[in-house]
This record gives C-alpha cells, sequence and structure tokens, in this order.
C-alpha cells in the first residue's frame, strides 16, 4: 500500500471577519509550532486570505486553500474570482464542488469539471467533495451516487490533473449535524472511492490518491476516522473555527 501523508483542511466557510481571521492564525502558529503530523491547509473566505498569507511561512506547513473558484481566466462574471486571483493571493489548493455550491448555487458536475482543470492549469490543488443525500445512505443507494459524482466531473481529465486532485468524502447529512459517519461508514465509503478510481483511471492515480473525510468532524471523533486505512485526511468545518478544538483535531493526527 502507499504511504500517503495525511492532510487536515479547515473550512471556515462564511465566517471569520479579517480581524477574526489573523488572531485565529495567529493561535494556531503558535499551537502548530512543533507539529509534524502531515499536511494542514486553512480555506479562510476570500477577504482573508491575502491577510492570512501573509501570516504563512513560505515553506510552509499550513498551507493557504480557497472555497471556491470560477473556470474562467478573466471577464464578465460579477462576483466570481478566478483561478490566478487565487494564485496570486498565495493559495495553494481550491475546494471545488462542495455540497453547500451544489445545493444553493447549482453547480454541475460538469462545471465542476471545467473548475478542475482551471484550477491545476493555474497550480492549485482541488480538494474535491463528493457525497450523498440521506435518502441515499438510507435506501442503500449511495455507491451509485457517489460514482455517478466521480464520473460525472472527473471523467476523461489528464493524468496531469487527476494526479493534483485531493477528493474528499463529504455525506450531506453528516455537515453540521453533529451527526459524523461513522469511522466504518467512512471506511467503505472511501474504499468504494478509491476502488472507483482504480477503475476509472488506474491504480497509479487511485493508490497514492488522498480521500479526507469531511462531516461533523471534532476533537473526540477524529482519530477513530483517521485511523482508518482508507481515511487520509479531513475536511472540518466547524470545529476549524476555535484554534483548540482545530489543534485537538490535528494533534489527533500524531
Ligand atoms: P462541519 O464540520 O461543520 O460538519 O462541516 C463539514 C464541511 O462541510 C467541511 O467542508
Amino acid at each position: 500500500m502507499t504511504a500517503r501523508t495525511k492532510i487536515v483542511a479547515g473550512n471556515w466557510k462564511m465566517n471569520k471577519t479579517v480581524a477574526e481571521a489573523i488572531s485565529l492564525v495567529e493561535q494556531l502558529k503558535k499551537d502548530l509550532a512543533a507539529f509534524s503530523g502531515g499536511e494542514v491547509v486553512l480555506c479562510p473566505p476570500f477577504t482573508a486570505l491575502a491577510s492570512v498569507a501573509k501570516l504563512l511561512p513560505t515553506s510552509p506547513r499550513i498551507q493557504l486553500g480557497a472555497q471556491n473558484l470560477h473556470p474562467a481566466a478573466q471577464g464578465a462574471f460579477t462576483g466570481e474570482i478566478s483561478a490566478t486571483m487565487l494564485r496570486e493571493a498565495g493559495c495553494r489548493f481550491v475546494i471545488v464542488g462542495h455540497s453547500e455550491r451544489r445545493r444553493y448555487f447549482g453547480e454541475t458536475d460538469a462545471f465542476l469539471r471545467e473548475k478542475l482543470l482551471a484550477a491545476v492549469a493555474a497550480g492549485l490543488r482541488p480538494i474535491f467533495c463528493v457525497g450523498e443525500e440521506l435518502p441515499d445512505r438510507e435506501s442503500g443507494r449511495w455507491p451509485i451516487h457517489l460514482r455517478s459524482q466521480l464520473q460525472g466531473a472527473l471523467h476523461g481529465l489528464p493524468v496531469e490533473v487527476l494526479s493534483e486532485i485531493i477528493l474528499a468524502y463529504e455525506p450531506v447529512w453528516a455537515i453540521g449535524t453533529g451527526r459524523n459517519a461513522t469511522p466504518e461508514q467512512a471506511q467503505e465509503a472511501h474504499a468504494l472511492l478509491r476502488k472507483e478510481m482504480e477503475i476509472l483511471h488506474g491504480a497509479s492515480i487511485a493508490s497514492p490518491l488522498r480521500i479526507q473525510y469531511g462531516g461533523s468532524v471534532t476533537p473526540q471523533n477524529a482519530r477513530a476516522l483517521l485511523i482508518q486505512p482508507d481515511v487520509d485526511g479531513l475536511l472540518v468545518g466547524g470545529a476549524s473555527l476555535n484554534a483548540e478544538s482545530f489543534t485537538s483535531i490535528l494533534l489527533s493526527v500524531e
């Protein structure tokens, strides 16, 4: 089995003013000064990216990510931000296809595919999110749903793009609900995603692929999730907004 470096990302969603972001990052830098458990990515709102970038060292243990991008290089897309702009702001990562973008902003697999291409072309590593809604979990149709999301966005993408992707399994019923997937449910879904990637793109893509789990991750459940063989990291929402809880999650990586 390929050794995969764990990667934990904090998705701040629409939270934190610039001042609040700076104070959180300053605290995290202190708390994580001796941390060596893997890669850490912070995804603040757009308005805080440049200020947070200034606080992070140039060969960082903590790296910067954005929560969204538009696939076009530039142009008349009011309110949107391009991959090049994110790179310029200091980002190395970008979340693509979060269920909140799919649900509230109507983002389709085909559109997400364009975002993946644009992100990698600009030098950003996409954190590509998939995950089923509750009815698909309860009816047992979740594997069909996950396969369809993978195929819909990733079908036929070149190896140079696929090899930059980090996958995030975020069951929609677990996001912000306090009801996380059990470690067994997460492992089962991650193994299925890796198998499907192998079928679609071969073992050379699937085996090193890192798959994060996201959905009601807390300091209490992080370790049990992370020790699953196919759980290569976490995508943390609410618990990443507080230095103490995010640090405690990160320390469970070590
Ligand atoms: P919570 O950790 O708040 O459930 O959010 C998960 C998530 O959506 C991360 O992208």
